[in-house]
């Protein structure tokens, strides 16, 4: 089955476009990596082309639309919608040629999260979803997963950008969390995808503090959509304004607030 609305489509045809670039900038990120010279500002470069990209379509398409980009900020125009894009999320995992990054744009109607894609074109894996009409990847209906203990679960988490006013988790933390909760935590670097592997039933939950809402936006209506739970560290609703973020398959929220407030 395929979800498909007028919006959707719009997202899907400016994924594919940008997709285009990012794949074959990466092939030269993979060459440059045994180069003398290294990726330098390459990556920088090709976050501002996919972005402009994705804008250009988005906005040939839906011109009245108002826009928060990662890169260059916010368009001011109408303002019940808005689109919310991360053009890279993962540009550390890209830099460094590993195959694990994706496209992230979220639509707010109203100031909530309405549509979201995230879309990993080295897999090329494409998660959507629509407020009321499930979450879906590459075609197929998705559900969060049925573990309810988080001793079987696997959990992720990232860490924010070395430059935020938080430093990264440091493995110590790492230690401390997993010896608590008995379970193994991932840390594969992108947030967007992060998000998008709950609502797929690949992790059991996710949490990271310190996040921009461009690294959610999309996550938060694919793990709604696939039946997942979306809060933040004290199971309230405040995760968009205190940037701290707990998703989870709806069966492990409590165990992981615990740990996460211990
Ligand atoms: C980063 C990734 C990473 C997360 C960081 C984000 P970027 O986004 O999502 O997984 O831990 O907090 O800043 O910089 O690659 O778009
Ligand atoms: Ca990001
Ligand atoms: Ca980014």
């Amino acid at each position: 089955m395929k979800l498909s609305s007028a919006n959707i489509n719009v997202m899907v045809k400016a994924c594919r476009k940008a997709s285009k670039i990012l794949i074959r900038d990466f092939g030269e990120i993979e060459n440059l990596q045994v180069s003398l010279k290294g990726p330098g500002n390459f990556v920088t470069a090709s976050d501002i082309k996919v972005e402009k990209i994705l804008i250009d379509e988005l906005q040939k398409a839906r011109p009245t639309y108002s826009i928060l980009s990662e890169e260059i900020g916010e368009i001011n125009n109408d303002e019940s919608f808005k689109w919310i894009i991360d053009p890279i999320d993962g540009t550390a995992n890209f830099l460094h040629g590993i195959p694990h990054f994706a496209i992230s744009i979220g639509l707010e109607q109203d100031k909530e999260i309405v549509s979201g894609i995230i879309y990993d074109p080295i897999k090329d894996e494409m998660f959507v979803a629509e407020k009321g009409q499930g979450a879906y990847l590459n075609n197929k209906r998705m559900r969060v997963s049925a573990r309810s203990k988080l001793k079987d679960c696997i959990i992720c988490t990232g860490g924010p950008k070395q430059d935020s006013k938080h430093r990264e988790i440091t493995l110590e933390e790492y230690k401390k969390i997993s010896s608590k909760i008995f379970i193994p935590v991932r840390k594969l670097g992108s947030a967007s995808l992060d998000m998008a592997y709950v609502a797929a039933g690949r992790y059991d939950g996710y949490w990271q503090r310190d996040l921009s809402y461009w690294d959610i936006a999309a996550g938060i209506i694919l793990v709604k959509e696939s039946g997942g739970f979306v809060s933040d560290f004290n199971g309230e609703n405040e995760y968009i304004k205190n940037k701290n973020i707990l998703v989870t398959n709806s069966k492990v929220d409590k165990e992981m607030i615990e740990v996460l407030k211990s």
